[in-house]
């Protein structure tokens, strides 16, 4: 079913998430109880001990009518059962489906590189019934992040043995994993399906489902304080422009820069990569250009597992399209030298004595670009001279270098388009306080609007 064919009853759109009031969730089981009926095992009762919807009925279009807009004494999640919910089973079989449809993991098993067995770690399963039903509605309601979670979940296994880490430490990584999106249930869907660009404050809605999988997971049996801090810092990045505690290298732990990892190459494989046919390898030179913000050990050791199972690279261009390719390439790597440039005059001109929270963030980050491109090739004499070279020599093929080089420097358009959004949203909010400030960074960034135009 696709998300336009969702009748959701509620429309209050960025309220904060109260566990006892019915929202998004609610309508997701009213969905699937068409197919797997949801039985109320509990009376429900409002919070003044109004009896709401009594023990055995069932949970459908008609009944949930009565929960809305009212307090309920305890969360729904508790006073209901679904009749038929995932098993450990269900998720292993899941799992393999996963690698069997992933073209990482499927070069790994043809290479005959044993994946650790998977049966261990789903058995937890059986004895967190709340995840049951989590899972079992996200898996009918809103498959493509389930299946995105699957595929989290294995790589963050993955990348945790790969560091020899310790099978505990392996499963509990594996099950921040699998719980690590719950929240997103939560999510308005108006919000979480919207195809245009979001408001600050629709941001900051959907920003919420790391809290709200906090919120899901705590206290509950069988979750560690290790598998709920890896949650929680799922989107922190170790320069600190994640959320949402924006928390330093220094504050994270390991589980949640493995999670963090892993999260963000198959976000950037679904979200960016997929419809353009791109391929598992791109990733690398992708994770290349974001070192500062994970932990570099995670990175190395996602990039070594990708070069071992030797995934092909994509075939970028060949024969009679590459001089012109090359002469491309050259141009836009002046065009991001010159926009680069404009973006570290008009953040650093203005000093770091401002005590700007959100200025300093934006700061950090250029700071972090130019790190970014001073450890890479992208600016450097020697890739210039073989780009001019198959440019004027009628070259028909590539190197691996300048294959990768043409994917970095699509990923420093990306970074560079993203800061000057994040500049042109800091300069529209109003929030400086500083006039003189404000001034410099409008100036500067009337230069800078005309690039974000010419990526697009
Ligand atoms: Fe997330």
């Amino acid at each position: 079913m696709s998300p336009n064919q969702h009748s959701f009853v509620s429309n209050d759109t960025l309220s904060v998430w109260n566990p006892l009031q019915v929202g998004a969730y609610a309508d997701y089981l009213v969905l699937l109880s068409a197919h797997n009926p949801v039985i109320v095992v509990d009376d429900i009762l409002a919070q003044d001990g109004e009896l709401l919807l009594a023990q055995a009925s069932l949970l459908n279009q008609k009944s949930i009518a009565s929960l809305k807009n009212k307090t309920l004494a305890r969360p729904l999640v508790d006073s209901i059962r679904i009749e038929k919910t995932i098993t450990a089973a269900d998720l292993l079989q899941h799992l393999l489906d996963t690698i069997r449809s992933t073209e990482y993991f499927q070069s790994m098993v043809e290479r005959k590189q044993p994946l650790t067995s998977l049966e261990p770690v789903c058995e937890v399963l059986s004895q967190l019934p709340l995840v049951q039903q989590f899972l079992t509605v996200m898996a009918a309601q809103m498959n493509d992040l389930y299946q995105r979670t699957l595929c989290v979940s294995l790589w963050s296994l993955y990348i945790a043995q790969e560091m020899r880490l310790p099978a505990q430490d392996c499963g509990e990584i594996f099950w921040a994993a699998i719980t690590h999106d719950l929240g997103m249930m939560h999510v308005n869907p108006q919000i979480l399906y919207k195809t245009g660009d979001l408001s600050a404050s629709e941001w900051r809605h959907l920003q919420s489902h790391v809290e709200i999988s906090g919120k899901l997971l705590a206290d509950m049996p069988g979750i560690s304080p290790t598998i709920l801090t890896a949650v929680l810092e799922h989107h922190e990045r170790c320069d600190a422009t994640g959320y949402p505690s924006a928390k330093v290298e220094s504050e994270l732990s390991i589980p949640g820069q493995i999670l963090a990892v892993a999260d963000a190459i198959v976000g950037i494989y679904f979200n960016r990569f997929k419809a353009q046919g791109r391929r598992w390898r791109e990733v690398i030179p992708v994770l290349e250009m974001n070192r500062a913000a994970y932990l570099y050990r995670s990175c190395d050791i996602v990039t070594a597992m990708i070069l071992r199972s030797e995934l092909p690279l994509p075939n970028v261009v060949s024969g009679s399209g590459v001089p012109e390719f090359a002469e491309r390439m050259l141009q836009e790597n002046l065009h991001l030298q010159n926009w680069f440039t404009q973006l570290r005059e008009c953040l650093t001109s203005v000093g770091y004595t401002h005590g700007d929270r959100k200025l300093h963030a934006l700061q950090n980050v250029v700071l972090h670009i130019a790190t970014t491109f001073k450890g890479s090739f992208l600016f450097k004499e020697d890739l210039r001279e073989s780009l001019e070279s198959m440019a004027g020599d009628e070259a028909n093929a590539i190197s691996k270098v300048v294959a990768d080089a043409s994917l970095m420097q699509q990923e420093m358009a990306f970074h560079l388009h993203r800061l000057s959004r994040m500049m042109q949203m800091y300069i529209s909010s109003g929030e400086g306080k500083d006039p003189k400030i404000n001034k410099r960074l409008q100036g500067g960034f009337t230069k800078i609007s005309g690039y974000i135009g010419r990526s697009n």
